[in-house]
């Protein structure tokens, strides 16, 4: 069996590692890098920590507006399939990258594989919501990493080549909360203590590009009863420039790098809370039972709101304040997303469609 796994942006790094963990114990994997993410701590200190293999192909495209940096992937990744000839396109997430890699195997008539399939938010206006649509559309296997993703599906009609198979980022996280409270020194370099500080992600466009919404997010921010810690996105970065808000951060609301990934999951396992708009993020909070504010008014993560671990408060400052200053509890502690076991899943989901030789068995 041969594998053609596409990567580009630092979510899907993190989904890979623990899929390429297993698949190359059993068959052979390309691993194309689009270049979508290209600074050293966007990228490459995910493949150093997490252990992934050098890509065998790095097309390097990086930033454009997205139908240029889409257009730009896809021309490049067409050449690669075609020498590499793999028996499978794998594909992660809801990135430009993900959905360059489904146009590519589609138009070539490949098998095309996608993990974290079914996911909705039913909100048009975001990239992602495009890019996941298509991508399931041109899927032979949908990898759903819930039930909620499973029943999605079925109601757009795709049922065949769709398992259940838990989230892999419940795997990394499993692997990754132990190494990192061994390993990160964060606390320390920050002087913030356990339950003392709350962790801060904003990254989502529909957030970042909007100057009024950006600044009522940070004013929310500002206003926690702890001080919080915000590993910037270099878009976020760029808009603060952009927008002349720079002057939001103090001293209690910290803005600094974007972090590697052992030293991120430190401060998520310590934080009194979290309050972000990324979809890992909200899941990694939940799987460490950290209480999360999510800073959209919709997510695809639709039982971390059910099971009380998770809440919407969108860009609004007052109801950021709130969320940050109510001293909830959870309601329970349910496993939605599978038992740590999504990648091998996987891996055997793909070997038993592929024979050894790589010819094709059934769907
Ligand atoms: C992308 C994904 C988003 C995902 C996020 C993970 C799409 C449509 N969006 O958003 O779903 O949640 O990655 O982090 O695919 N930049 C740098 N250095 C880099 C990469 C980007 O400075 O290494 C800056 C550039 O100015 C660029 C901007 O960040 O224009 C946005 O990067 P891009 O990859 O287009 O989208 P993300 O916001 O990172
Ligand atoms: N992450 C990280 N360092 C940071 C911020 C996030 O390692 O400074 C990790 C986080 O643990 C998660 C992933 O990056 O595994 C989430 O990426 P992001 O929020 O950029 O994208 P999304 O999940 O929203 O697509």
């Amino acid at each position: 069996m041969r594998v053609c796994s596409v990567v580009g942006a630092r979510p899907q790094f993190v989904k890979a590692a623990v899929v390429s963990r297993k698949l190359r114990d059993v068959g052979e994997e390309v691993l194309v890098h689009t270049g979508q993410h290209y600074d050293e701590a966007l990228s490459d200190v995910f493949f150093e920590e997490l252990d992934i293999p050098e890509p065998e192909y790095n097309l390097g495209v990086e930033s454009d507006t997205h139908g240029r940096q889409t257009a730009k992937m896809i021309a490049a990744l067409e050449p690669v399939v075609e020498e590499t000839d793999p028996d499978v396109l794998l594909l992660y997430g809801d990135t430009n990258s993900t959905l360059a890699g489904a146009i590519v195997g589609s138009k070539r008539d490949l098998t095309v594989a996608h993990v974290e399939a079914g996911l909705r938010s039913d909100n048009w206006e975001m990239p992602e919501e495009v890019n996941r649509v298509l991508t399931d559309h041109a899927s032979e296997l949908c990898f759903a990493p819930s039930q909620a993703a499973v029943t999605n599906l079925a109601e757009e009609g795709i049922t065949d080549g769709v398992h259940w198979t838990g989230d892999v980022m419940y795997d990394a996280i499993l692997d990754a909360r132990e190494r990192s409270r061994r390993r990160s020194t964060i606390l320390e370099q920050l002087e913030v203590r356990e339950e003392e500080f709350v962790l801060a992600t904003v990254h989502r466009a529909g957030n970042t590009d909007d100057r009024s919404r950006l600044a009522s997010i940070l004013d929310g921010l500002a206003s926690a009863p702890l001080p919080v810690v915000l590993p910037a996105h270099p878009r976020t970065v760029s808009r603060l420039e952009e927008y002349d808000l720079w002057d939001r951060a103090t001293d209690e609301l910290e803005v600094i790098e974007p972090l590697g990934y052992l030293d991120f999951v430190r401060l998520l396992d310590a934080a009194e809370r979290v309050a972000t708009d990324s979809g890992g993020v909200q899941k990694e909070a939940f799987f460490l039972g950290t209480r999360c504010l999510t800073l959209r008014e919709e997510t695809e993560w639709v039982e971390t709101i059910d099971c009380g671990w998770n809440r919407l408060v969108g860009s609004d400052a007052d109801a950021i304040r709130d969320g940050l200053r109510d001293g909830w509890e959870p309601e329970s502690n349910p496993h939605p997303y599978g038992d740590g076991t999504a990648a091998r899943r996987i891996v055997r989901l793909l070997e038993t469609q592929f024979d050894a030789e790589g010819s094709e068995r059934q769907f």
